[in-house]
């Protein structure tokens, strides 16, 4: 079984692990966009541009499934994305972070008060994709969906700051107004980069549950998979594709490292 999976950049290694660990024996694709980078302050009509080439890319390897590890390409841009897959199925990270919030708030009773907060790009934001699915499940007197773009995130990921003094102030300066109402509530990773940064997101919230929507995706992508057919003895190969490769961190590098060490072919 063959799986491509794509970012615009390192976020999407966050979610090739959580693949990985529901579907070890399958092989990987991955594709990051690092020359494109970041989507997620560019157009819904560029994002889907990009997207779309991205799958153009990896349809070549015969897929039995796409997954868009990006949530700015996942709002913006799926069915487009869908319809250049033909019959591969296509998985988003919308979906199951939707999911995954649904699922938090079940540790609180329903009559409580409990904001969620998403954190995302300002593409994903104001596609209001996350903030319209959450509203249509959950009831909004006890649970408000509050919604803050954080363009200038990604970029700093990328730079590889991801402990440093100007990022610790840049995540107190976005959640500041909600974190000073409300002590506790759900905060989703809207964007597939924040992973990468969840304990300075979680420093800067003590009181909050952090969702990381990958945990979910894995979940859904081996349900919906035949499972079976990525049964083996080893760990599947990954193949990575950076269409600009130089340009990646060196907590990503190692990463990626990792997962050529856990797996059997390169
Ligand atoms: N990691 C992506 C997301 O989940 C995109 C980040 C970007 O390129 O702006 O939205």
């Amino acid at each position: 079984m063959k799986i491509g999976v794509f970012d615009s950049g390192i976020g999407g290694l966050t979610v090739l692990a959580a693949l990985r660990e529901r579907l070890p024996h399958a092989e990987y694709v991955y594709l990051g966009d690092t020359a494109n980078l970041p989507y997620g302050t560019k157009s819904p009509a560029q994002v889907t541009r990009l997207s779309v080439a991205c799958a153009e890319r990896l349809k070549p390897y015969g897929l039995d499934a796409l997954v868009v590890a990006c949530n700015t390409a996942s709002s913006v841009a799926l069915e487009a994305i869908r319809e250049a897959m033909g019959t591969v199925p296509v998985f988003g990270v919308v979906e199951p972070g939707v999911q995954a919030v649904v699922e938090a708030l079940e540790a609180w009773p329903a009559s409580e008060y409990v904001p969620i907060l998403v954190l995302a790009t300002r593409a994903t934001i104001k596609s209001a994709s996350y903030g319209k699915s959450l509203r249509s499940f959950l009831e909004p007197a006890t649970r408000p969906v509050f919604e803050q773009a954080c363009p200038i995130l990604v970029p700093m990921i990328e730079e590889g700051w991801i402990n440093h003094q100007v990022l610790h102030d840049t995540i107190s300066e976005y959640v500041g107004p909600v974190r000073a109402v409300y002590l506790t509530g759900v905060v989703l990773l809207g964007c597939t980069h924040y992973p990468w940064i969840e304990a300075a997101i979680q420093a800067q919230l003590p009181g909050w549950k952090v969702v990381n929507s990958a945990f979910a995706l894995g979940r859904l992508v081996s349900a919906q998979l035949n499972a079976d057919k990525a049964r083996g003895t080893a760990p599947g190969s990954v193949e990575w594709i950076f269409t600009d490769p130089d340009a990646l961190p060196a907590f990503a590098c190692q990463f990626i490292n990792g997962q050529r060490r856990s797996a059997h072919v390169e």
